[in-house]
């Protein structure tokens, strides 16, 4: 699917908000806020987000002119993290894949990090197909598993040149 990105709207937010309630996304994503159907903690953190003009945050819309989801850029230049979630309705269809790919051409900050509960095979695939590899293992508190759990590590280095100097 194709999708296009643009910056986030506030009329945005109750679809995010909507999305990011969806009790198999949130099993999946593992590592989410501590009760996501905060709805004054989910607008005190986005509102933080927005205004930190080093993160990236974008509203990916889907070839219907829906909002499928967002992807984000966010932490200090050392630490540098991708983040997204798309909402059910367009699982499965390559949405993710393509948010990210757009993301990372607007993005040229690398390397870049992610983190996945090690069992979101969706997102790791995702991470995958975008160039990112298996750098590392955790393990984490997921609040939406109330318990700790594998956590992986993804990393898109440099770009490594093809060009040979002479
Ligand atoms: C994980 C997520 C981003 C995938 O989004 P998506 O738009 O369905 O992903 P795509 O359609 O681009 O799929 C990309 C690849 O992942 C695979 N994939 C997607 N969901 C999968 C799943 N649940 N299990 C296994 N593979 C999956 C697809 O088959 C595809 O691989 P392929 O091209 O080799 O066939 C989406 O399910 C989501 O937002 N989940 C909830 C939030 C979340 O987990 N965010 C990431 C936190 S780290």
């Amino acid at each position: 699917m194709d999708v296009t990105l643009r910056e986030v709207r506030d009329a945005d937010l109750p679809v995010f908000f909507a999305q990011m309630n969806d009790p198999e996304g949130i099993r999946m994503a593992a590592f989410t806020a501590e009760d996501p159907s905060d709805r004054a903690l989910f607008d005190a953190h986005w509102a933080r987000n927005r205004r930190n003009p080093e993160n990236v945050m974008r509203t990916v819309l889907a070839d219907d002119g829906e909002i499928a989801g967002h992807a984000a850029v966010f932490g200090p230049p050392e630490e540098r993290e991708v983040t997204y979630w798309i909402g059910r309705a367009y699982w499965g269809r390559g949405a993710a894949t393509a948010a990210l790919r757009e993301l990372l051409g607007v993005v040229p900050d690398r390397p870049l990090y992610a983190r996945a509960a090690a069992d979101n095979a969706g997102s790791v695939r995702v991470l995958e197909k975008c160039g990112f590899v298996l750098t590392g293992h955790e393990r984490g508190f997921a609040n939406a598993r109330g318990e700790e759990i594998d956590e992986v590590v993804l990393t898109l280095a440099e770009q490594t040149s093809d060009h040979t100097s002479d």
